[in-house]
């Protein structure tokens, strides 16, 4: 088998929601990347391993408010706790950087700049529910009200829990914003959308590499089957995140700069090291020097990675990833963790009780290269932690 002897190698995994703090879930896709990552090492390649705080949006906006604290305070706050959980857990990122950033702005303005000028943004004039009390347009996940079908009251805007019918949120029963409690209005305005249907063949070709699991090439490709649609990248004010240039009030949404920070945490890094930027980003540049690129990432944001992120990097001059490694998602005792069964586990509150090597070694006994769930089974985690760390390890 041969090897090339020296690989250049950048890692990242997803950018955690700095609207809260980590959780074992977090955890699971750290470790993963974190233990590949420490394998390139230790084989001598050069790894270097980024990753930053996602922390644009509403949620953080809101959550700020109910705070009494700027989005600002609130980020700089929830960036503290989420480097000491990582520490904590002996993740060896390079740099654990935030979208909020003057780099992300600046590489966020020059990808929609090139997008632009390609005539690959679409502007035009969209309805959507509005909460006049608080002045802000409202995601559906912001409006309840009563089942059109079985008249539950205090049900989402797209599904009732108690009959399970779907629906559209116009269709709800006395409708009602969850932030002020007031009736949503309809409103128009502008919004801007980078037009991903152009993008079908491109990616069409991009999905036949082998560069993605086949699971996950799989349900991109029914993406693309059931036909691409333009991508809404804008937000109105009130909104925190950066203004889009050259349009007042307008504001691009958390997912156009989110994996534009794995870049931004990447030029950061680049600043203290004798390291070029564009040897790992610039398409050409890139393969010329034969870089490789690695997003760790869970299979809920499959579609942002695997479809928008290549359309974007490949309309930027930018260089595609070398792979995507996408897993499961982390269950407890065969469920999904939940704050009610009380098996909803803070990093934190994991580390009070017990070392971090104990859940290393855990996930490493059960990761795959598949994007099945892995289950943390209480029972089953301390037996393998007494039986083959205190046990067997220990006692050598
Ligand atoms: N901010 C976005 C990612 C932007 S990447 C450019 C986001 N944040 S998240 O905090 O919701 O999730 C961060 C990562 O953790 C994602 O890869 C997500 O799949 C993963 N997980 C979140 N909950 C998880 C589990 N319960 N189990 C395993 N991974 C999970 O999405
Ligand atoms: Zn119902």
């Amino acid at each position: 088998m041969s090897e090339k002897n020296h690989r250049r190698i950048l890692v990242t995994s997803a950018l955690p929601y700095a609207n809260g703090p980590l959780h074992l879930g977090h955890l699971l896709e750290h470790i993963q990347t974190d233990i590949w990552v420490r394998y390139q090492r230790s084989r001598g390649h050069e790894c270097h391993y980024v990753c930053a705080d996602d922390t644009h949006g509403t949620a953080i906006m809101l959550k700020a408010e109910q705070q009494q604290q700027t989005p600002e305070q609130l980020i700089a706050n929830v960036q503290a706790q989420h480097c000491n959980d990582f520490n904590d857990f002996l993740i060896s990122h390079d740099n654990y950087y935030s979208t909020h950033s003057e780099e992300n702005r600046y590489f966020s303005e020059q990808i929609y700049q090139k997008l632009h000028e390609q005539n690959l943004i679409a502007e035009r004039s969209i309805s959507q529910a509005f909460d006049s009390e608080k002045q802000l347009f409202l995601a559906d996940r912001y409006i309840k009200g009563k089942c059109p079908k079985c008249h539950a009251p205090d049900q989402y805007g797209d599904n009732c829990e108690v009959c399970g019918a779907t629906y559209a949120p116009t269709d709800l029963i006395d409708p009602f914003s969850t932030i002020s409690g007031a009736e949503p209005i309809t409103k128009e305005s502008v919004h801007y959308f980078f037009k991903l249907p152009e993008f079908n063949g491109f990616l069409t070709q991009w999905l036949s590499n082998d560069n993605l699991q086949p699971a996950v090439a799989n349900k991109l490709r029914e993406w693309l089957d059931a036909g691409l649609q333009e991508w809404d990248i804008s937000r109105d004010a009130p909104y925190f995140g950066f203004e889009i240039p050259n349009a007042p009030g307008k504001f691009f949404y958390v997912w156009l700069d989110a994996p534009i920070g794995y870049m931004a945490s990447f030029k950061h890094y680049c600043q203290s090291k004798p390291l070029n930027f564009d040897d790992f980003w610039d398409q050409q540049q890139a393969v010329e020097t034969g870089t490789e690129l690695f997003h760790f990432i869970g299979k809920d944001i499959i579609n942002f990675h695997g479809l928008f992120w290549p359309a974007m990097l490949n309309a930027s001059q930018l260089r595609l990833p070398t792979a995507i490694h996408a897993h499961g998602f982390l269950m407890v005792n065969g469920e999904k963790m939940s704050k009610s069964r009380g098996t909803f586990i803070m990093a934190r509150s994991y580390l009070t009780h017990f070392k971090p090597e104990y859940l290393r070694y855990f996930f490493a006994s059960k990761l795959s290269s598949g994007i099945d769930d892995i289950d943390l089974n209480l029972e089953d985690f301390v037996q393998k932690a007494n039986s083959d760390l205190v046990g067997k390890l220990v006692n050598i």
